[in-house]
């Protein structure tokens, strides 16, 4: 099972970035978590640019989120909700609305801010805007507090209360692309 891996931060030194690696390094056997690095490479969302062919990089992601068996966001909170370089992404790959590969895509949303709440807002934000989109979005989300205290110097989270949210937001994903690929087979 192959997930691909999306943070909403460009910031170089990114909790939501290690985050993701953190959850990369601890998944299952058999789960190949791939983290998407190109979202500074995105255009801004321009209706009259959304042809074929669309900015290669545009056409990068959508082809990694169409080949992924499952999506697993996490986003930063800027502002009460997501980053603005985060939807852009979400915009260009939810278009043409009719072939967008997030329709009935498995995703999750986790997250990270420095602040007490763990970029709630954004989570719910993000997983009303890529449910809008089409995708299958896991009920469950967690975010990370206080990011800047919640790893060790090796990227790997202190708490084990945040590493097991973390593993059962996974788990969800994981459950949603399996009851996906059994009612493929069956169809
Ligand atoms: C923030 N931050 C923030 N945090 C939060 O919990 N709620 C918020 O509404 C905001 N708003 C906000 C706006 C802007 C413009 C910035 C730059 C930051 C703090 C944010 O959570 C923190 O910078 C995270 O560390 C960003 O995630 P990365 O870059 O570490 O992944």
């Amino acid at each position: 099972m192959r997930i691909l891996a999306i943070a909403g931060s460009l910031r170089r030194d990114s909790h939501n970035a290690r985050l993701l690696r953190h959850v990369a390094e601890q998944a299952p056997a058999g789960i190949v978590i791939e983290i998407w690095d190109g979202l500074k490479s995105i255009p801004p969302y321009d209706e009259d640019d959304d042809v074929q062919p669309a900015p290669p990089p545009v056409t990068s992601l959508r082809e990694a989120v169409a080949t992924a068996d499952g999506l697993l966001f996490a986003t930063p909170e800027y502002n009460s909700s997501i980053p603005g370089v985060l939807k852009n992404a979400v915009d260009w790959v939810s278009r043409p609305r009719q072939s967008t590969p997030f329709q009935n895509k498995p995703s999750a949303v986790i997250g990270a801010s420095t602040g007490s709440f763990g970029a709630v807002w954004a989570q719910a934000e993000l997983r009303k805007v890529l449910a809008s989109a089409g995708a299958r979005v896991v009920d469950s989300a967690h975010g990370v507090s206080k990011a800047h205290e919640a790893f060790d110097a090796e990227g790997a989270l202190l708490s084990e209360a945040d590493q097991a949210a973390c593993s059962n937001v996974l788990g969800g994903l994981i459950g949603l692309v399996e009851a996906r690929s059994t009612q493929a087979a069956a169809a």
